[in-house]
């Protein structure tokens, strides 16, 4: 029975602690595998391509073991089934979604970071995680070429960064203490464009406004956001006696890479005193390239910006960062310091307690990983593996534009789309969107399941799009030459299949 009075707690033997010898031995050991399955990834199929029950039987429906097993048995089992069960993000032909391959620095990161275990709630309980945390928010901002003394946060991903910016901008536009009342019904309106990643839904529904409260404004024949549109449906809810309180403009849609205009975005937001929030989870880290369109850099204008480091910053998953121009903002938005937080005991210096920033009360430390990434390539490092994404990105463009079975839909940023189209079946008749579209959910299925590449998908005007997203150092030429010849076996294979209707 526990607790049992008479054990000896003199020579206390916790089964989770590990003696320095056996830490050694295992750690060891474990990173040897991890290096043989990075040198070996390329040859490896990018995904097993198992249905959800074979894998379900492969971990088995053993109950919660009794006894422990010993670590090392444990450490060997959890290795042995993600090796072999999982899809490899890291792989140089997976372009599918938003998702790089997690930098081999990001990877030690991680370790050291949960050796240290720091609590990156409050500054005491995490000194140097802390400041490193405060000085990666501050080496991002000076990448994007957003202003360098900002508040900011590390969060887990693009929708959460995103949320933030939602949140700081509903506390600092309503009229009302929206803290204490909470938000009024059917008032506060959010302005974004039709290519929003779903992330706004979640956020007019989570925080009390409801998703009727988004205005889902056109975009124009290259997926931006149409600003006379936007203005137009701006006047129309203020006459209505509506809130605009919230325009969010893409720095990089998730679909097809479109950056708004967010030059004029910026304008607009400030003509009708709107917060004016950028998504840049996926393209943001593009403002810093050279060649950069005046629109994209025009990010620095926003009034909070939402980036991942997971995306194209190359850090392991989960790395999101927020970024508020005006960090008491934030202070406004999130700090509570009921009487038993004793974390500002310093009067002649106060400390950074990102509890008071952002939502979560304890806190990893995320940044570590981000910050070690950021230090290994600089800014020279990142720009040429984000420039090398998107060279390869054109060439896959380019490679599928000239072929006759191909039909190339879009290029920007890293993001290509496009979609097979048998030899002699018209493009443009209406009447083979149908089966097209059929033609190539099949042909993705396979390719996704095959394990030779990954890619995502899209719907570009009704027609479905393979789609293709590069944010990945491992990826070269010969993977992007070889994605077309993929699809094109997958897609008259499966054509010749529904035609015969197997
Ligand atoms: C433009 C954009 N915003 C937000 C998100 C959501 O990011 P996360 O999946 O990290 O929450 C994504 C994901 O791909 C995205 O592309």
């Amino acid at each position: 029975m526990y607790p049992d009075e008479n054990r000896d707690l003199r020579k206390r033997a916790a089964p989770l602690d590990m003696s320095p010898e056996e830490f050694r031995r295992l750690g060891y050991t474990f990173v040897d595998k991890v290096v043989d399955l990075l040198a070996e990834i390329r040859s490896r199929p990018v995904t097993p391509g198992e249905s959800p029950t074979s894998v379900r039987n492969a971990l088995g429906d053993a109950p919660l073991p009794p006894e422990g097993f010993a670590a090392e048995d444990a450490l060997a089992r959890a290795w042995e089934l993600l090796s072999a069960h999982s899809l490899l993000n890291g792989h140089p032909r997976f372009s599918g979604y938003v998702t790089s391959p997690a930098a081999p620095v990001g990877i030690l990161g991680d370790l050291m970071a949960a050796a240290v275990n720091p609590n990156a709630g409050a500054w005491i309980l995490s000194p140097m995680a802390t400041e490193i945390e405060s000085q990666t928010i501050r080496w991002i901002a000076e990448f994007l070429g957003y202003p360098a003394d900002c508040g900011g946060l590390l969060v887990s991903g693009g929708n959460m960064a995103n949320f933030i910016g939602f949140l700081a901008a509903r506390r600092a536009k309503s009229a009302r203490n929206i803290r204490a009342e909470g938000v009024e019904p059917g008032k506060l309106v959010a302005y974004v464009s039709t290519e929003t990643h779903t992330w706004i839904h979640k956020a007019a529904d989570l925080f009390g406004l409801g998703t009727n409260s988004i205005r889902w404004i056109p975009v124009d024949g290259k997926f931006r956001m149409r600003t006379d549109d936007l203005v137009s449906t701006i006047e129309n809810d203020r006459a209505a006696g509506l809130i605009p309180f919230f325009l969010s403009g893409s720095a990089g849609t998730v679909s097809t890479g479109a950056v708004d205009p967010l030059e004029e975005l910026a304008e607009i937001a400030r003509r009708y005193d709107l917060w004016f929030h950028v998504d840049g989870a996926y393209g943001a880290p593009a403002a810093a390239l050279p060649g950069a369109s005046a629109h994209l850099k025009a990010l620095s204008q926003a009034d909070s910006l939402a980036v991942d480091p997971h995306k194209w910053l190359y850090a392991p998953l989960e790395a999101g960062c927020a970024l508020v121009r005006d960090r008491r903002r934030l202070f406004d938005t999130f700090d509570y310091s009921p009487p038993y937080y004793r974390f500002d005991a310093n009067e002649d210096e106060k400390p950074l307690n990102y509890y008071s920033y952002g939502p979560q009360n304890s806190r990893g430390f995320r940044a570590l990983k981000v910050w070690l990434g950021l230090m290994t390539a600089g800014r020279e490092g990142l720009i040429q593996m984000i420039g090398d994404d998107i060279a390869l990105a054109r060439t896959l463009f380019r490679e599928i534009r000239n072929h006759p079975e191909l039909e190339a839909f879009t290029q920007s940023l890293s993001i290509t789309t496009f979609r097979y189209v048998p030899l002699g079946m018209s493009r443009d008749d209406p009447e083979n969107t149908e089966y097209l579209n059929r033609l190539n959910q099949v042909l993705l299925d396979r390719l996704q399941a095959g394990g030779e590449a990954f890619l995502s998908n899209a719907v570009i005007k009704g027609r479905f799009a393979l789609r293709s997203c590069i944010v990945n150092f491992r990826t070269t030429l010969t993977d992007v030459e070889q994605i077309p010849q993929i699809v094109l076996a997958l897609g008259r294979q499966a054509d010749a299949e529904l035609r015969a209707g197997l």
